[in-house]
């Protein structure tokens, strides 16, 4: 059988983007979703959040073969969920009432025949154990199979046409489905031996990278107590040497790696093995807000004008997506310790968002402006052209100058020779 009509059942960041690349393929797309002011916004071509590429994808499509309601139609021959899974805050336990809730809709609706596809990040087990459990009480024919998204947020678009897919099937006809699927929209297919096998890919991609940024924020901690500079020496380990990647310290935020390494964890919780890399990872990400609060209160009082730029939980790829952003931590922790005078900037969030989230949004000449405290919160590449002399130029004297992602090498923020305002420089580990 060939997929001609799909449905996308949940349109966020994942179900939106390959909704519309399946669509630019020549799918009869329907982005489903139960959120209905959602669905009318996309209906306008209005994309509920920045991806490059998605408003003009979103115009070359809707109206002809994209289009979003609020239930899945019936003739749908390939069914993808992609709705959201999340952890506890207290518990760290994986939360899969979305998951729950659109199979139970799937299954009450299904008809014989169709393929299924989950598409969120999910423990191990959850396509056969949690869904297929509800897809079976339909008492239809259906085949069903796991294909995990890996695309990165900003460069969504692209990545879906780039990366390999992973696939996993319940049966080799169900992996047949799935990868006739995705052959239309990339040239690389892995397929594996199980649902679970594939599960397991996209859990340990998470929480690998999450590692890897963990392993650059210790190497910076231990560099401080050292007396060195953690970007010389990563620099110098990367430079010309394959064996050696490190990442730049920084912030590590965004809805999937502050999820999916607590999610790997708990599928081995009810074993008798405890992972110990992976959630040390996570805890020395998880300590980098408090670390860079606790550098600032040294520094700089509750009286303080603060000004936090990047709030968006990276700035490369660029994106908006302000979930999980360490700066809102940052944010929060300053509040709630009694900094009353805190204002932001994002160069991709906008300042009506901002506002509506109870932030003082504003320029960044009137966040510099007579500022105690400036933190350059994310990697956003605009902090590279910007003529940061002019800026320092506005700061108080005596101020501190916080740059998270070391956006700028520390003598220029210290030596600028137009200024006599003797800055001090911080990032993590300097
Ligand atoms: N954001 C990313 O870049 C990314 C990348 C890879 C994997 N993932 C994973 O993909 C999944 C989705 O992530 P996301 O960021 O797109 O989430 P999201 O919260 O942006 O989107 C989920 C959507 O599902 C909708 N929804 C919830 N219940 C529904 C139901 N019963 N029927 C129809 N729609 C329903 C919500 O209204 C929402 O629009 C998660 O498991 C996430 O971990 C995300």
């Amino acid at each position: 059988m060939k997929a001609e009509n799909v449905s996308v059942v949940g349109v966020g960041y994942v179900g939106l983007t390959l909704a519309t690349v399946l669509a630019e393929r020549g799918f009869r797309v329907t982005g489903v979703d139960i959120n209905k002011p959602l669905l009318e916004k996309l209906n306008r071509c209005e994309p509920h959040f920045y991806e490059k590429g998605l408003p003009l994808l979103l115009r070359k499509t809707v109206g002809k073969n994209l289009s979003f309601s609020d239930h899945i139609p019936g003739d749908s021959d390939t069914i993808i969920l992609s709705v959201g899974t999340y952890i506890h805050p207290e518990t760290k336990k994986p939360i899969l009432e979305q998951i729950i809730r659109s199979a139970e809709q799937i299954s009450e609706n299904l008809n014989d025949g169709p393929l299924v596809i989950l598409r969120s990040t999910v423990p191990i087990g959850t396509t056969r154990n949690v869904v297929k459990p509800i897809l079976d009480k339909s008492k239809k024919e259906y085949s069903l199979a796991f294909c995990p998204e890996r695309t990165v947020e900003g460069k969504a678009l692209d990545e879906l046409k780039e990366l390999p897919q992973i696939i996993g099937g319940i049966n080799e006809e169900s992996i047949d489905l799935a990868f006739d699927l995705f052959k239309n929209i990339t040239n690389t297919i892995v397929r594996m031996s199980s649902l679970e096998a594939a599960e397991m890919v996209k859990l340990l991609c998470n929480s690998h990278r999450d590692l890897n940024f963990a392993y650059a924020n210790e190497i910076a901690l231990i560099c401080e107590k050292t007396g060195l500079d953690p970007h010389e020496v990563i620099r110098a380990a990367n430079s010309g040497y394959g064996r050696s990647s490190i990442s730049t310290p920084g912030f590590v935020g965004g809805s999937c790696l502050v999820k999916d390494p607590h999610i790997l964890n708990y599928c081995v919780a009810q074993t008798d093995y405890k992972p110990r890399l992976i959630i040390s990872g996570r805890e020395v990400n998880e300590g980098m807000v408090d670390y860079v609060f606790g550098r600032i209160k040294e520094k700089v009082d509750c009286g303080g004008k603060m000004f936090i730029t990047g709030m968006a939980f990276k700035g490369k790829p660029e994106t908006d997506d302000l979930r999980d952003s360490p700066s809102v931590d940052l944010v929060e922790k300053l509040r709630k310790t009694g900094y009353g005078n805190i204002s932001v900037h994002d160069f991709v969030v906008s300042d009506d968002r901002l506002k509506s989230l109870g932030y003082n949004p504003v320029s960044l000449e009137e966040g510099f402006e007579s500022t105690d405290c400036v933190v350059i919160g994310n990697n956003h590449e605009r902090y590279a052209y910007l003529n940061i002399d002019s800026y320092l130029g506005l700061m108080k004297k005596n101020s501190l100058f916080f740059d998270v992602w070391r956006m700028f090498e520390p003598e220029i923020i210290t030596n600028n020779n137009n200024n006599n305002n003797n800055i001090s420089y911080a990032s993590i580990g300097k």
